[in-house]
This record gives C-alpha cells, structure tokens and sequence, in this order.
C-alpha cells in the first residue's frame, strides 16, 4: 500500500474516488459542504438510506479534480469512532467490489482521534489473508493506494496509525495461518526473521535448557506432541535506554487438540488459533522501533503444540514448575496457563516493572462476554484500567473480571500444590486467571483472555477467525503506563 499525504486544496487533489462520509441527514463529515450539494437531493428522496451503510456515487464533481465522489452515510451523529472505523472499512468493501484499488480521503472536519479511526478503518479494513489462494486474479482487489488530505500537518498521524494497524494485521496472518505450516519451530523462525527487520533482540530457549532449568510445567504440554515446545524471547531497547521494563507474555498453542482430554471435533477446527496471545505480543514487538516506544519491552512467548499420543501428559499426573509449585494436571486441555505459569515465572529474570499477559485462555470467557469483548484481570487497577482505556481508544473492547479470593480454594489439589482446572464448572475464566496468579502475583500484573479473538464471524473491520486483538490495546495501554 502506498500512502501520499496531501495538503493542497482538496479541489486540485486528483485520483479516481473520493470517499465522503456523511450522517443520514446528510451533513459531511469530511468534505467541503459544496460537495454536500450533490447529495442532499438524494437525501431528501432517501435514496441515500435512512441508515448506516447507505451510499451514493456521484461522478465527475464540478470543481473538483478528482473523478468521483464515493457518499458514505454513517446513519445518525457520531458517538464513537468505531462508527467511523466500520464506516471507512465497510465504505472501502463496496469501493473494491467496484473494481477500486485507490482511494482518495480528507481528514479536515475530524478530531484527532475520529481522523484516527478514519485511516484504521481503510488499514485494518483493508486486510485479506491470501497467502494460500492460488488463484490470484479471483481475489478481492488490495487496497494499493490511499492519498490522504488535510489542510493540517497529518503525516505523523498517519504513520503512526499505519504503522500500529500493520502490528494488528501481521498478528492476523500469524492466527490465520494453518497449524501444520505454523508450528513452534515455525513461529520462533517468524519471530527471528522480524527481530532484525523490526529492530528486536530475538533469542529462544530449546526443550533440553527448558527441562535443565526446571519447567515442567511448559514441557508437560509440549510432550505429547512431534514438534518441540520454545520459549520465543523478544527484547526491545529503546534509543538511549529506559527506565521502565514492560513484560508481555503471550500464549502460542500453535494447535490445541485438547491432548488426552481431547475436544470433541466440531470444537477444534478453531484452535490453530490458540496462539493467539502470542500472535499479539509478536504484533506488539513488531511496531515499538517504529513508534520509538520510550521503554525495554521484553516479550516471552512460550510455543508449544497440544497433543494425544503415548508421552502425552494424562489427567492426575502432577508436574513441578520452574517456580518449584507442583502442579496437578487434572486436564489437559487447560494447558495456557501451564505454559504461562513458566513463562510467568522466567520473566522474573528481566525484572518488570508491569507484566502482561494475553491468551486465548478459557471458552468460559465466551460464555461471559460473547464474541466480541475480551477479559481483563489483574492485581494493579491502574494497568488494568490502562487496558480497558486503550482497548476504548482502538474499538477493541475489554471488561474486568474479578480475581476473588473465595474461589481460591476450588483450585485445590489433593495431592499437588494446585491443580490446573476448577473442582466447579462455573466461573472458569475467574479461575484461570486465578492459577496464573499464582505464578504472577508478586508482579504489577494484568491477565488478557482474549478467546474471543478466534470467535470472530468476521466483519467490517475484522476478518473472520481471528481479529489480532490485543496489539492496539496492548501498545495503548503501555503508553498510558509510561
Ligand atoms: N484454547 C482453549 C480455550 C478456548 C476455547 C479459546 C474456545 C477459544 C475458544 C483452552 O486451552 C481450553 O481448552 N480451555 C478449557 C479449560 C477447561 C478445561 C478448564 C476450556 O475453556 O474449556
Ligand atoms: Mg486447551
Ligand atoms: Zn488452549
């Protein structure tokens, strides 16, 4: 995609379609009113619809360069950007259905943050995942060229913003892509390949020093399977150093059968998407040299694949992790946090002043919040507002669940220190955060369960089966922290 940021007038600017968004009355959002004058005709015959999703392409503009003018109607006032968001996105699927690659779009008329929702609408609205399509000339069109007007300096904004939706959109590819074409090995090759491209320290920790230094916990999952577990470690320095440490720590199933407490099969076809977390802090790593985050940000993603097979972990056997807790395995397939659990505890090695967390953790957290918001938790309510504020900023919504205590106890084992599942069915992304705890609790720490993420039936701004959530919030959030 190139990006040609303008800031002529908007009536010399040429191209092939300009995009103008307009409220179902008819008042543009970002466009000269003179434009306004072609629509409110078909306004007021309501042929541009009554609401969101109406459109009507004007052609030719007396006046203008550019050769068409694309209405979008965003339906009523404007009450949060990620009306715009859908709006650009949706407006940019209809453009390409007309055979569009290029678009032309004015940001005068929008506050800073809509101007921003505006451009993540074209960018993350934009992606397709075609990397296993043979027929290319069948695809959809790309989106091969976006001029941007302003009368004000927009450059920055715009880099910026393109530069955070890429760290969302590489996160997608890597949900997308086919567990057996993304295994561990698979995943810390990737993680190598941007370390130099993207400008981090990339190292990884193979099974025999995993199992030298004690995590039984991470390697009782990867046992089970062909491919060997990794512990994919990321390091970011800033220019001329920091004072801060962000720990982010990110699940990597790269598929989750369930290993003997196997999932039945019409709940597993969804779970190459299980590394989901880990695909959020790679998306993360992957933008902080171009947005010159100001501090260290070291991100631990332990990889593994979960299978049934004659070494596989069975229910009851109890497993010691790196933190010397011994751990009941009563089943297999809760097995995030028996990953996280030493992650967690290795992070301890960088001395973070706040950890993170995001996995695709519990089923349970659908049942609570549905398929389109994410779990928080955490025991620093300042973090855990951070990520809640900048999951609102970037329209990827998270909620707070509670870390009670009373349900403490229904992670007893009777003959481990804990057990990795709830003696209750109910209630069980609490749990898990709650098991995690345990391992981060003495860290200013929040916990993501961004299941949700794989559940996405797709639309406007996200593609299906898995929307990289978590890298905007995420990188929100640290900004918020810094
Ligand atoms: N990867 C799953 C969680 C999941 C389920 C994510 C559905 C997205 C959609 C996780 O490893 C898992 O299987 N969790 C179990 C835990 C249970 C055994 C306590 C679950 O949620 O059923
Ligand atoms: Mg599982
Ligand atoms: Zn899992």
């Amino acid at each position: 995609m190139n990006i040609d940021v303008v800031k002529e007038d908007l009536t010399g600017v040429a191209g092939r379609c300009l995009l103008v968004l307009a409220t179902k009355d008819g008042t543009l959002l970002n466009g000269p009113a003179q434009l306004g004058e072609h629509l409110k005709p078909l306004v007021e015959s309501e042929e541009f619809g009554k609401s969101f999703g109406g459109t009507y392409y004007h052609l030719n503009p007396t006046g203008f360069a550019v050769q068409r003018v694309f209405f979008f109607n965003v339906g009523e006032k404007i009450e949060k950007d990620h009306q715009l968001r859908r709006a650009t996105a949706s407006a940019w699927k209809s453009l390409r259905g007309k055979g569009f690659s290029e678009v032309v779009i004015s940001l005068d008329g929008l506050e800073g943050s809509a101007a921003k929702a505006v451009l993540e609408g074209l960018f993350l609205g934009s992606y397709q995942y075609t990397a296993l399509k043979s027929d290319k000339d069948k695809l959809p069109k790309t989106l091969d060229q976006v001029t941007v007007h302003a009368s004000e300096d927009v450059a920055e904004l715009v880099r910026q913003t393109k530069a955070l939706c890429d760290g969302t959109n590489r996160a997608r590819d890597l949900y997308q892509m086919p567990a057996n074409l993304l295994n561990p090995t698979k995943l810390a090759d990737t993680a190598k390949a941007w370390a130099e491209d993207r400008g981090f320290v990339f190292s990884v920790l193979e099974e025999d020093t995993m199992r030298d230094m004690g995590m039984g916990s991470l390697l009782s999952v990867s046992q089970g399977s062909e491919e060997p577990g990794k512990l994919i470690i990321m390091e970011y320095e800033p220019e001329g150093g920091s004072d801060k440490t962000f720990a982010l720590v990110g699940k990597a199933v790269t598929f989750d059968s369930g290993g003997l407490s196997l999932k039945p099969s019409n709940a597993m076809a969804e779970m190459k998407g299980d590394m989901g977390g880990g695909a959020t802090v790679f998306g993360i790593m992957s933008v902080l040299r171009d947005l010159k985050f100001p501090h260290r940000v070291v991100g631990l993603v332990p990889s593994v694949e979960n299978m049934p097979s004659g070494k596989a972990t069975r229910p009851s056997d109890v497993v010691t992790s790196l933190s010397g807790v011994t751990i009941e395995i009563n089943n297999t397939d809760a097995e995030g946090r028996l990953i996280l659990a030493d992650a967690l505890t290795y992070a301890k090695n960088y001395n973070p002043d706040y950890v993170i967390d995001f996995a695709t953790l519990t089923g349970a957290c659908l049942v609570a919040l549905g398929p389109k918001i994410c779990a928080v938790m955490g025991n620093h309510p300042e973090l855990v507002q951070a990520i809640i504020d900048g999951g609102q900023e970037y329209g990827e919504p998270f909620w707070e669940l509670p870390l009670v205590e009373e349900y403490k106890e229904l992670l007893k084992s009777q003959v481990a220190d804990i057990s990795n599942i709830s003696s209750v069915r109910w209630g069980g992304t609490i749990t898990a955060g709650l098991f995690l705890e345990r391992f981060a609790g003495d860290f200013q720490w929040a916990h993501c369960d961004i299941a949700a993420a794989i559940f996405e039936k797709g639309d406007e701004v996200n593609p299906a089966g898995g929307t990289g959530i978590g890298v905007r919030a995420g990188y929100g959030a640290m900004l918020r922290m810094s």
